[in-house]
């Protein structure tokens, strides 16, 4: 794993807004963020599964999240700066933004991949991080330090059979992070990506459905990268994409 000691109340007084936040990793970010000390803004396709964050992070006694139901498939440009306008009304500021959300699509022969699905993908995946970054940018910029990380995989920097849309879209979150992290160099606001490698979640049991779960890594194994990112003690870093495992 990524080699970070986590200490308690690093993120104390810092707003975190984490996409995908009701499932997988994007679920324990939150729950990890929350325990130390950040107030959290779940994002997430599912309004039962963000409640269920928000009551464990309650009855845990951590700050008091927020919840954001928005399916980033159908979400316009308007939806995105309306969501920073509530953001930076309700906190004055936005310390990060986990960029978690994203689809799988399908695992096919590059001939086959269905036209729906690639555009399905992409909108997820690449524009809709695009619009959230686009608009999340000035509320990220009124932090003293802050932090936007996206989320790549394995196929983002190395094409493999099969992976079609996904490892495409992938690749273009790498490029987006690239762009925006030259764009911002000597500013407060630093720029990066994780990689989580193979993590247990839904999305790994729909690629690798016949896997034995207990031989890879679980969401709370891969959070001392995350935490880190989230942190001051990566304020340096920047352009990165890193490993978490
Ligand atoms: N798990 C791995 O092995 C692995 C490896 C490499 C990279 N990654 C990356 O890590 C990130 C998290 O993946 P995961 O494994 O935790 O996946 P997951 O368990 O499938 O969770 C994905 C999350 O994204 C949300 N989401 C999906 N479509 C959305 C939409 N249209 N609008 C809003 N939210 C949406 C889901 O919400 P709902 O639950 O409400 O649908 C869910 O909370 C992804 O970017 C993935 O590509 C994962």
């Amino acid at each position: 794993m990524f080699d970070y000691s986590i200490t308690p109340e690093i993120l104390a007084n810092k707003t975190i807004l984490i996409t995908g936040a009701g499932a997988g990793i994007g679920r324990q970010a939150a729950l990890t963020y929350a325990e130390l000390g950040a107030t959290v803004i779940l994002l997430g396709k599912t309004v039962a599964k963000l409640e269920s964050v928000y009551d464990e992070i309650l009855a845990s006694g951590y700050p008091e999240p927020a919840i954001v139901p928005l399916d980033m498939k159908g979400a316009s440009k308007q939806n995105y700066i309306d969501l920073t306008s509530t953001i930076v009304g309700q906190f004055g500021k936005l310390d990060g933004v986990l960029l978690n959300a994203s689809m799988l699509g399908e695992l096919t022969p590059f001939t086959q991949v269905n036209e729906q699905i690639w555009h399905d993908v992409m909108k997820v995946n690449v524009s809709a991080q695009f619009l959230l970054a686009q608009a999340l940018i000035p509320g990220l910029l009124k932090a003293d330090s802050a932090s936007l990380v996206f989320t790549s995989s394995g196929v983002g920097s190395k094409g493999k059979a099969y992976w079609g849309a996904y490892s495409v879209s992938k690749f273009a979150t790498e490029g987006m992070m690239q762009v925006i992290a030259d764009e911002y160099e000597n500013s407060s606001l630093r720029t990066n990506a994780v990689n989580p490698g193979a993590t247990n979640t839904n999305m790994r049991s729909s690629a690798y459905p016949a896997e034995n779960k207990s031989s890879i890594a679980s969401p709370e194994d891969i959070m001392p990268l995350y935490v880190y990112l989230m942190s001051d003690d990566s304020r340096a870093i920047n352009g990165q994409c890193l490993n978490a495992q």
